[in-house]
């Protein structure tokens, strides 16, 4: 296994402006945003930066809030590549789409790359952004969510992009449970990207707790792996664990396909050049 940052850097619509005292400043599409960092232990390089701000989340950085913005924002957008990202303020501080994702988005992109019509598993594919990249860049894409709201936010993406005609089925059902039935069909897929929270709940109220539940899901994310397969991307958020622990999960489960594991922190680049860890992940590659 390999140790490595994958670093997001600023692009078109989105920009991390700066950070520190357990803050971060950043440009979404015409909208400046203060979220909640813990991670940002330093001191903001440019404070006075912080007064262009159009709004700032008062509450934790948990998923599910609680908290609220200090102004109201409308609804904004941030373009990415060939998709147009809708950003949404609500409960919590996420505003619709993890901007740090975009190294994994672009080698996924990357690695199917003269694969027609490859088949993509996009598992807690939220609102969709690596669905479009990936269905927009030819893949048959199976995007899967627990939560209506996600599923529905996701189609107003697609909408959004101009990419009505781009392959996706957007299923709104608890992840586990559809991949085990994707065992039982013998079914396989040329990539598959998974990014579980650490906890959750399925459509009908099933329990995801990361800890317990992700060794069988990745069990059964082998399973599904085709022999010519691509990659296996996991993020992993906001846990008590390493990198090297989410690392060797993925090692033991791919074992039998042979090829690499990378597993590493994804990290925001600065203006300054700074690092803002984000996540950590593991990549499976043949
Ligand atoms: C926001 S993304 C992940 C982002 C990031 N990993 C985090 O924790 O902040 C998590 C997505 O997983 C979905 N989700 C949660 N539990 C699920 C389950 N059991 N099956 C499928 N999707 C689930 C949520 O609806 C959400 O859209």
């Amino acid at each position: 296994m390999t140790l490595s940052v994958l670093i997001a850097d600023p692009w078109d619509g989105y920009a991390l402006l700066d950070s520190g005292g357990g803050r971060k400043l950043e440009q979404y599409g015409d909208v400046r945003l203060v979220r909640p960092e813990p991670q940002a232990m330093w001191h903001p390089s440019e404070p006075d930066l912080w007064d262009t701000a159009d709004t700032r989340f008062e509450g934790t950085d948990e998923d599910d809030g609680p908290g609220r913005w200090s102004d109201p924002v409308g609804d904004f957008t941030v373009p990415i590549g060939p998709a147009r990202m809708i950003c949404r303020l609500g409960s919590n501080h996420h505003p619709g789409l993890f901007p740090e994702q975009r190294p994994h988005w672009d080698n996924a992109v990357a690695a199917l790359r003269g694969y027609e019509g490859a088949e993509v598993l996009n598992l807690f594919g939220y609102t969709g952004a690596a669905s479009l990249l990936l269905a927009a860049a030819g893949a048959k894409v199976t995007h899967i969510d627990a939560s209506k709201k996600a599923i529905a936010w996701a189609r107003e993406n697609q909408e959004a992009s101009g990419l009505q005609d781009a392959q996706v089925r957007w299923i709104c059902e608890d992840a586990s449970k559809f991949v085990a039935r994707e065992v039982r069909r013998g079914r396989h897929y040329q990539g598959i990207l998974l990014d579980p929270p650490k906890f959750g709940r399925g459509p009908k109220n099933e329990v995801w707790n990361l800890f317990d539940d992700l060794p069988p899901l990745m069990a059964d994310v082998s399973a599904i792996t085709a022999p010519d397969a691509r990659f296996v991307i996991l993020t992993a958020y906001a846990i008590r664990a390493s990198a090297l622990a989410v690392g060797r999960l993925m090692e033991e489960v791919m074992a039998p396909h042979g090829g690499s594991v990378e597993a590493g922190e994804l990290a925001l680049r600065e203006r300054t050049g700074r690092l803002l860890p984000t996540s950590m992940f593991a990549v499976w590659r043949p």
